[in-house]
């Protein structure tokens, strides 16, 4: 089979032919149809989270997918041959990811049928982001008539954030670049700011100079955070998807920082299933690219602005 693997941490993404794996007990053998590029993905290949991990190499990058089930090995109940599926599968320890024509996943980890109305180009866009946004919505406690701020709203996991915030009655005020307001606002967003002409905290507060309910930040460094931290009313919450909160100085102003790590299972994949099947939340695929051209995108996408997400098709 075709798929872009590393030979090592910081080496450059290269299409390679590799044998299928097998599926051990327990596991399905998904054809997948596509992809779902991530920042995690990148973050992995070069490196960064190597003091957590032990990669088999050559590794087949990526994590999400969407596909049909073509094999089931023993002991496997709840799919068949011919399913439909998404989730997220990689298995660094015998260098498999989702880039790659065919992946496996245990039947009880992160694997769910497809959304009905979903193409596989789409589904693949949703495992990480969009439970990291429920993860998100759910850690700030989210409630009617609240505001709240997404940093980094335009992205995989903020289109999502900001729908299911506004999906719980939140007056949601989305960063947008110019150009990138009219999707917000589409999406849900009561009001957007233009992060590209700097100081968000300070057009937030402009607006709203008794500060805000809740921020959820996926984008701001540990060392520039304290000023948007500083929007939350004593009694909210800030919450950040790249660990830039420090918990303890927060709760020392009443604010409550949670560093968010996601969790994707079957079960919440099967829940954001029917939220998209409901009509509710629409996940957006910015662009799609052929496996074979992957290796020019990867090397590529870190300079790039994300308007949603980016497929690799195979
Ligand atoms: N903790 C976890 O479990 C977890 C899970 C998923 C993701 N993450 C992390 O969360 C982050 C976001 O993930 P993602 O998938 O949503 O990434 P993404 O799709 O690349 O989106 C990032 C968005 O942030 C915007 N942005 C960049 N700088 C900004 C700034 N200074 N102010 C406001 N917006 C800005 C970008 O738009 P422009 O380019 O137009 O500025 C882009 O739309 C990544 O670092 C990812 O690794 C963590």
């Amino acid at each position: 089979m075709r798929a872009i693997a590393i030979s090592d941490f910081g080496a450059d993404p290269e299409l390679i032919e590799t044998p299928e794996p097998e599926p051990r007990p327990g596991e399905l053998l998904v054809r997948l149809r596509a992809a779902g590029y991530n920042p995690v993905d990148t973050k992995i290949a070069s490196g960064a989270m190597k003091d957590r991990m032990s990669p088999r190499f050559p590794l087949i990058m990526g994590q999400d997918g969407a596909g049909v089930v073509a094999a089931v090995g023993a002991e496997v109940t709840g799919f068949r041959p011919g399913d439909e599926v998404y989730g997220r599968f990689a298995d660094p320890s015998r260098g498999l990811g989702s880039f790659a024509e065919y992946a496996v996943v245990a039947q009880d980890g992160p694997v769910a049928f497809m959304p009905k109305g979903m193409l596989p180009e789409q589904a693949a866009a949703v495992p990480t982001a969009t439970a990291t946004a429920r993860d998100l919505v759910e850690a700030a406690r989210l409630e009617e008539g609240q505001t709240v701020l997404i940093v980094g709203a335009t992205g995989g996991v903020g289109q999502s954030a900001t729908q299911l915030a506004a999906l719980r009655g939140a007056h949601v005020i989305a960063t947008a670049a110019p150009g990138a307001d009219e999707i917000m606002r589409a999406l849900g967003a009561a009001e957007t700011v233009d992060h590209t002409k700097g100081g968000v905290a300070d057009q937030v507060l402009a607006g709203h100079p008794d500060g805000i309910d809740a921020v959820l930040d996926l984008v701001t460094p540990p060392a520039a955070v304290d000023s948007v931290a500083a929007l939350v009313r004593p009694g909210g919450v800030i919450c950040s998807t790249i660990h830039a909160l420090d918990p303890e100085a927060l709760a020392a102003r009443e604010i409550r920082g949670v560093n968010v790590v996601n969790q994707v299972t079957g079960p919440i994949l099967a829940e954001l299933a029917d939220v998209i099947d409901s009509g509710e939340l629409r996940v957006r695929v910015e662009s799609l690219v052929p496996l074979e051209h992957a290796p020019t995108l990867l090397r590529e996408i870190a300079a790039r602005s994300a308007r949603g997400k980016t497929v690799i098709t195979m």
